[in-house]
């Protein structure tokens, strides 16, 4: 028990050094102005973890709250890096159930919405790299528990530092429950995943309050799918400000394809079309395939060769490893990432990749006996034409390889499910 006070011997009250923290920052946020202009957002009296990491606190004002924080500042700033379709929501579940971990799911959404949304000139020209700038600027300032920050980049512009517009706010679990959310309470492991319920129970998100949540949780874990390659985050990682814990989560090309063409069918008519004629249509875009194998293989390749900006900051992960054994693998990133993990991390995997949990829905981290975790990471074989899959091993054939998946060589092979197309691997932390 570390959080929260509790009554010690002789009735005096003992507190942990976060609540003692969250107290002072509450009371210092009261008076002082500038957690209000969070533009000048480094330097609002609550950014404890990360100044008194720095040891420059030179405003005397700093001086007691960093005095209350542990020698060797705790926080860890976790990045799950992954790409769209890739198990991202399961895997950031693992992290979203740690109690002392603030989780933010896709806060980068935000960025790239307020820059599409802002000229129809710019939609048009910009690439996937045109903000990467404001990507890192964003990480680093949430890293730093600075949710004001974000309000650059929220449509419609939130008032009084309150928005209805947090995207994915359900998906994490501090800003919907206390202090953030009085009514929230607990949420049990088998609540559904229903996206709507949170702003419902706990109205507007006071994003003053989500800072504070997430400066007593101590530990801040992001999941974005939005930056393409490990290497435009190595300033990131050379940042003295932060311990930056990389989890490159990557999964089966032709997996991530199956999976897009079902969820987002406009954007892949062509493949669709593609699947289900035997034929490939002329203006089928390829690269909605070749640009992950790209960023994937690069970012694994840049990995490989450990470089020292990635040294105790890179764990390769593979989306069917963690599907097939979720306990020891969740036990694996947990250990990198330099954190126990917690019961309720144990009590959400017994939970959601057991076929006794309430309803099997279509919540697609959900899965149910082992062997079951097996057939929905590899369901894709039961989805995609044969001729799809070779033209994407063609494609892609460097990234199978790197990352030891299997090719199949005939139809039958494809839908063969007792011949695994996951070869045994490690992947060990760059050290
Ligand atoms: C951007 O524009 C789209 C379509 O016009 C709209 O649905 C969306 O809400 C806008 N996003 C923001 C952040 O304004
Ligand atoms: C948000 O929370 C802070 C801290 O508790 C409080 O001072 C502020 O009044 C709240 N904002 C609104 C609009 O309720
Ligand atoms: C799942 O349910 C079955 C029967 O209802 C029971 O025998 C089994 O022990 C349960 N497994 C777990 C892991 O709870
Ligand atoms: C591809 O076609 C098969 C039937 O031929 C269908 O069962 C499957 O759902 C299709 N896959 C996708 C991703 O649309
Ligand atoms: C992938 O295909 C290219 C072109 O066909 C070939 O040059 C390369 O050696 C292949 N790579 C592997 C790992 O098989
Ligand atoms: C399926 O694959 C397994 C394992 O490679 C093999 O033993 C079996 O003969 C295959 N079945 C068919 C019908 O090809």
């Amino acid at each position: 028990m570390r959080e929260g006070c509790r009554a010690g011997g002789g009735g005096r009250m003992e507190c942990s050094w976060k609540t003692v923290l969250l107290l002072v920052c509450a009371s210092l946020g009261v008076q002082y102005t500038a957690i209000r202009t969070l533009r000048d957002s480094l330097s609002g009296p609550c950014q404890g973890a990360y100044r008194c990491q720095t040891r420059h606190h030179r405003d005397s004002r700093w001086r007691a709250l960093c005095d209350w924080m542990p020698v060797d500042s705790p926080g860890k700033h976790i990045l799950l890096f992954a790409t769209t379709r890739s198990g991202s929501s399961f895997t950031g579940q693992l992290l979203n159930q740690h109690p002392e971990i603030f989780y933010v799911y896709e806060p980068l959404y935000h960025v790239q919405q307020a820059f599409t949304n802002s000229s129809s000139r710019l939609r048009r020209t910009l690439d996937r790299r045109a903000l990467l700038g404001a990507y890192r600027d964003l990480l680093l300032n949430l890293y730093a528990c600075d949710l004001h920050f974000i309000e650059n980049y929220i449509r419609p512009e939130p008032q009084d530092h309150v928005t209805n517009s947090f995207f994915r706010r359900s998906s994490s679990h501090a800003l919907c429950s206390p202090p953030v959310c009085l009514e929230g309470g607990e949420v049990t492991a088998s609540d559904p995943p229903d996206e709507s319920w949170c702003p419902k129970k706990c109205g507007a998100l006071n994003l003053t309050l989500a800072s504070m949540s997430c400066l007593s949780r101590g530990h801040v874990a992001i999941k974005t799918v939005r930056v393409p390659e490990v290497g435009d985050l190595r300033t990131l990682t050379e940042d003295p400000r932060l311990d930056l814990k990389i989890i490159h989560l990557v999964r089966d090309p032709r997996a991530i394809l199956a999976s897009r063409m079902m969820a987002f069918s406009d954007q892949f008519r062509a493949w669709k079309i593609w699947n289900a004629t035997g034929r490939q249509p002329r203006y089928v875009d390829l690269s909605q395939i070749t640009s992950t194998c790209k960023d994937m293989a690069a970012s694994a390749e840049t990995g490989l060769q450990r470089p020292a900006w990635l040294r105790g900051r890179y764990l390769l992960v593979r989306y069917e490893d963690l599907a097939l054994n979720p306990r020891d693998k969740a036990g694996e990133i947990y250990r990198f990432a330099g954190l126990e993990m917690e019961d309720r991390v144990r009590t959400w995997i017994a939970k959601n990749t057991n076929s006794n949990a309430s309803s099997p829905s279509e919540w697609n981290y959900r899965y149910s006996t082992t062997r079951d975790s097996r057939a929905t990471a590899e369901s894709w074989r039961l989805r995609l034409g044969y001729d799809i899959v070779r033209t994407v091993q063609n494609l892609c054939n460097d990234t199978l390889a790197l990352l030891g998946y299997k090719q199949v060589h005939s139809a039958a092979q494809l839908r063969n499910l007792s011949h695994s197309l996951v070869e045994h691997r490690t992947f060990q932390p760059v050290t």
